[in-house]
């Protein structure tokens, strides 16, 4: 298991390269599954979690050819065969074949994910909204077998809350149902815009998404189609953390300023400047860090998958500040690490006390999911000494090359093999 070595105190300087965001490269490529047709993906980011999800429409007869930048998948001869546990363990987000496997061939059978370490996560309204559809949805010794021997019938959908997951799930079973579904509640991010607008390229009729209401219109006329996944918000917005917490300044080629308007505007309160650039977004600071209290929320809300990067910048603060995750009920697994790192954090339920201003000390750490790993790597970046990042896999899962482009923009930090 690789680990990562830094030494803190290095400013960051440079360029860094948004990758294509993983949370809209995932459902893209299940979505891959709906039509007879390839689907070419642009811009999908060099991580595990794309290759896993690449893995699994493999496993359901999908081919696909990988070139550079672009990835073309053939679901010509897909069929709809058992996504074993060990698949599904392996990424929650592997459910999101469900949607596409039932549409196209009238049945699916997935294992049912299990919690994880950011919490529960049950699936409950990803399978009441197939249900909506006219599906016969059973839970039978941990697998979901659903059935629709006669195809899925336009329906209206009304989430209890606006779940990402739920909302693609719903559209892509909406795209081959007869007649129209409107989808009410359904989550605005940004990923959930761009899985409609690779939908509508492949021949779906969506509507309104990245808004409170989806319609979608019922197709089978499908099509062969090209997709530039968006750039990586979560992934721009870890960045812009990592030139604030320096004190140095990055540009950040790539990066959207319409996705990320709810952390300008926490950072702007911190302290830090960011504006537009002529290739993407420039972020700087040379002014003390203020603390500024958060609440994470879904978007266009501060993005619970920026909360454990923005509680390591606020370590750094001069002053306190609270930061409430809303989202996920267990997303605090960085807070123990991040004190071991000499971090002064009280957590409450759902609300950590951010006590700034301490002077952190590099120590051994460890990762346990994806956004908490990268917590620890800010703040070992203004650590004294050196700081070593054990399981480094969870990183690799959604950040292309960190280590590399920290490096080039100055940070002292190398990967070390097992
Ligand atoms: N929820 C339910 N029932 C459901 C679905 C969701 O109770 O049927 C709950 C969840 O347990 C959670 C809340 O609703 O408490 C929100 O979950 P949502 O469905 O919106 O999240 P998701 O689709 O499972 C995606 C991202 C996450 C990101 C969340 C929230 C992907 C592959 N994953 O997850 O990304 O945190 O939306 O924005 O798109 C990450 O990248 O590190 C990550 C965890």
């Amino acid at each position: 298991m690789d680990r990562l070595r830094i030494v803190g105190g290095e400013r960051l300087q440079g360029a860094v390269a948004i990758s294509g965001a993983k949370n809209a490269a995932l459902p893209q490529i299940a979505a891959a599954l709906l039509s007879p047709h390839p689907l070419e993906l642009n811009n999908l980011p060099a991580v595990t979690d794309v290759d896993n999800m690449l893995g699994v429409i493999r496993l359901h007869g999908a081919e696909v050819s990988k070139g550079p930048g672009a990835v073309v998948i053939d679901a010509s001869a897909a069929l709809s065969k058992e996504t074993s546990y060990e698949t599904v363990r392996k990424m929650r987000a592997t459910v999101l074949v469900l949607g596409p496997l039932l549409a196209r061939f009238g049945h699916a059978r997935v294992s049912l994910p299990g919690g994880c370490a950011i919490g529960a996560r049950p699936i409950d309204m990803h399978l009441k909204a197939l249900a909506a559809f006219g599906a016969d949805i059973d839970v039978e010794g941990g697998l979901i077998v659903a059935e629709a021997p006669n195809g899925l019938t336009g329906a209206r959908i009304v989430l209890s809350s606006p779940s990402v997951g739920a909302t693609e799930t719903a559209i892509m079973a909406a795209t081959t149902a007869k007649g129209e579904t409107e989808i009410l509640n359904a989550a605005r991010e940004p990923e959930v815009a761009d899985l409609a607008v690779c939908l509508n390229a492949m021949g779906a009729r969506i509507e309104g998404a990245g808004t409170h209401r989806i319609l979608v219109e019922g197709t089978t006329a499908w099509r062969p189609a090209t997709h530039y996944t968006i750039p990586d918000r979560v992934e721009a917005g870890t960045y812009a953390i990592a030139a604030a917490i320096t004190g140095g300044e990055l540009e950040l080629t790539n990066a959207r300023l319409e996705h990320l308007a709810s952390v300008v505007q926490a950072l702007e309160a911190a302290g830090v400047g960011i504006w537009p650039g002529d290739r993407g977004l420039i972020v700087s600071r040379s002014a003390p860090l203020a603390p500024v209290d958060i609440t994470t929320e879904p978007y266009p809300g501060f993005p619970t998958d920026l909360q454990a990067q923005f509680i390591a910048l606020m370590c750094c603060a001069n002053g306190a500040s609270l930061v409430r995750e809303t989202v996920f009920e267990n997303r605090f697994m960085h807070v123990p690490e991040l004190m071991r790192l000499g971090a002064d954090i009280t957590l409450q339920g759902t609300t950590a006390l951010v006590r700034g201003g301490r002077k952190l000390h590099g120590a051994q750490v460890m990762a346990t999911d994806l956004r908490a790993s990268v917590s620890l790597v800010l703040a070992a970046l203004v650590a004294d000494g050196e700081t070593i990042v054990n399981r480094v896999y969870h990183l690799d899962r959604g950040y292309e090359g960190l280590d590399r482009k920290l490096h080039m923009c100055g940070a002292n930090i190398e990967r070390l093999g097992e």
